[in-house]
């Protein structure tokens, strides 16, 4: 089993540029599914969640091959729409399946994702919105078919501003009849991407980031470009990760590509803490200050609210930050259980439901903590960069779900960090 060791005490300083999204990378490899011609994709992160997404769609009978960042789709069409119960374990995010794959082939059949380690993850959502565009659904064993002989365009209102149900809705609805319209969608950056992806392949998706989107279904998704060139965004919850850790290292760090817009509310949350960030087009430059003031409030909440991918690694920093903060969850039930290991390196924090209270100590302890998962993972990852001593990390896998080389990355910026 692999583990980082880090040596806590350096500041991060240099710049850097961080690796393609793999929120946007996910789907958009699913939405590849409806493309009609070759497809080159770049900016694809190497990751373990995007390696799980390819093999599907080679175990699908796609023709996909991937070099470095790219991966290429010489040939999309499907042998089969069962994806595999063993591999669709790997990954929840193999859920995006279904819209495709459905509209194109007006089949599908998958297994149920089971819950994680960050809550319930429920795919109600999903299931409703396949069911308004006309999908029968029927569920066996853990097994979900879904069948439409041609789905149809409806207006669909999201309960919930779910990210995966408002993707797979807009890759179902852009093979449908007529028009559909997705009411309260998730505004997310990476649904943005999607949508450029799909209309980069023929489709015709308006209003994505807005509270309202509409999809124009097309029988046949065709740029007639003949060879489709797609580039996904850069990776806005890894380029917050280094931006944190400038801060609390009291370092100075510049994240060459990063959309400033995408990351208002991380970029607030360092300020208050007294950091100094200094915006230039698509560079972001944090200055840590010697001395982190606590934040009275952070609720996560869907974009443009703070994201609860990004929740961890903010309590990590408050651990040392002066006074008491508090953070309250309000995404996913159980995405607290950095806490625990946390505290194994002497932070002060106390749980109440979905409400943290972190008081602020003046130094962690380097100590022998578990990645429960990927963004709690790299929580752990901050707090060894500035305890005392020597911290190790066990289940780094998690970390690699969505890190490229993250030791590799903070040595760069002067991190004491080391896989072994
Ligand atoms: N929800 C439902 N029913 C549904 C779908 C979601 O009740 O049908 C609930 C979930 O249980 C959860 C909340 O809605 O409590 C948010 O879920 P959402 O569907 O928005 O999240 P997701 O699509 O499953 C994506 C990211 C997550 C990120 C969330 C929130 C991908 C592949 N995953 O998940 O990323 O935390 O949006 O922003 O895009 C990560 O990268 O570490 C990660 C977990």
């Amino acid at each position: 089993m692999e583990r980082l060791v880090i040596r806590g005490g350096n500041s991060l300083q240099g710049s850097l540029r961080v690796h393609g999204s793999k929120n946007a990378a996910l789907p958009i490899l699913a939405a590849s599914v409806l493309v009609d011609e070759p497809c080159t994709i770049s900016g694809v992160p190497n990751l373990l969640d995007i390696q799980a997404m390819i093999n599907i769609l080679k175990s699908l009978g796609m023709e996909v091959v991937q070099e470095n960042d790219r991966v290429n789709i010489l040939n999309a069409k499907v042998s089969t729409t069962n994806v595999p119960d063993e591999l669709m374990r790997k990954m929840r995010s193999s859920i995006f399946l279904m819209g495709p794959l459905l509209a194109k082939y007006g089949s599908v059949t998958v297994s149920r994702p089971g819950g994680c380690a960050i809550g319930s993850r429920r795919i109600d959502l999903h299931l409703n919105g396949l069911k308004a565009l006309g999908a029968s659904i029927i569920e066996v064993n853990g097994f979900i078919h879904c069948e439409a002989k041609r789905l149809r365009g409806a207006d669909i209102y999201l309960d919930f501003p779910s990210v995966g149900a408002t993707e797979n809705i807009m890759m179902a609805a852009s093979m449908a009849e007529g028009v559909t319209e997705i009411i309260n969608p998730a505004r997310e950056p990476e649904i943005i991407d999607l949508a450029n992806f799909i209309n980069s392949i023929g489709g015709r998706i308006e209003g994505a980031g807005t509270d309202r989107i509409t999809i124009y279904g097309k029988s046949k998704l065709n740029s007639n470009q003949g060879h489709i060139h797609y580039e996904v965004i850069s990776d806005r919850i890894v380029a917050g990760t280094i931006m944190v850790g400038a801060a609390m290292t009291n370092g100075d760090v510049i994240i060459e590509n990063a959309n400033p817009v995408y990351l208002s509310s991380v970029i607030s949350k360092l300020k208050q803490v007294g950091a100094e960030v200094i915006i230039k087009d698509h560079s972001i430059r944090v200055i840590g200050p010697k001395e982190l003031d606590k934040i009275d409030r952070i609720v996560t909440a869907p974009y443009p609210g703070f994201p609860t991918d990004m929740q961890p690694q903010l309590m990590s920093m408050l651990t040392i930050a002066k006074g008491t903060s508090i953070i309250k969850e309000s995404v996913f039930e159980e995405r607290f259980k950095h806490v625990e290991q946390l505290l194994r390196m002497g932070a002060k924090i106390n749980v109440d439901l979905n409400l943290a209270f972190i008081r602020g100590v003046e130094r962690l302890q380097g100590s022998t903590v578990k990645a429960t998962d990927l963004r709690a993972g790299a929580s752990l990852v901050l707090a060894g960069l500035v305890a005392e001593g020597e911290t190790e990390i066990e289940s780094v896998y998690h970390i690699d779900r969505g890190y490229e080389n993250i030791e590799g990355m903070f040595r760069k910026l002067g991190a004491d960090i080391t896989r072994k």
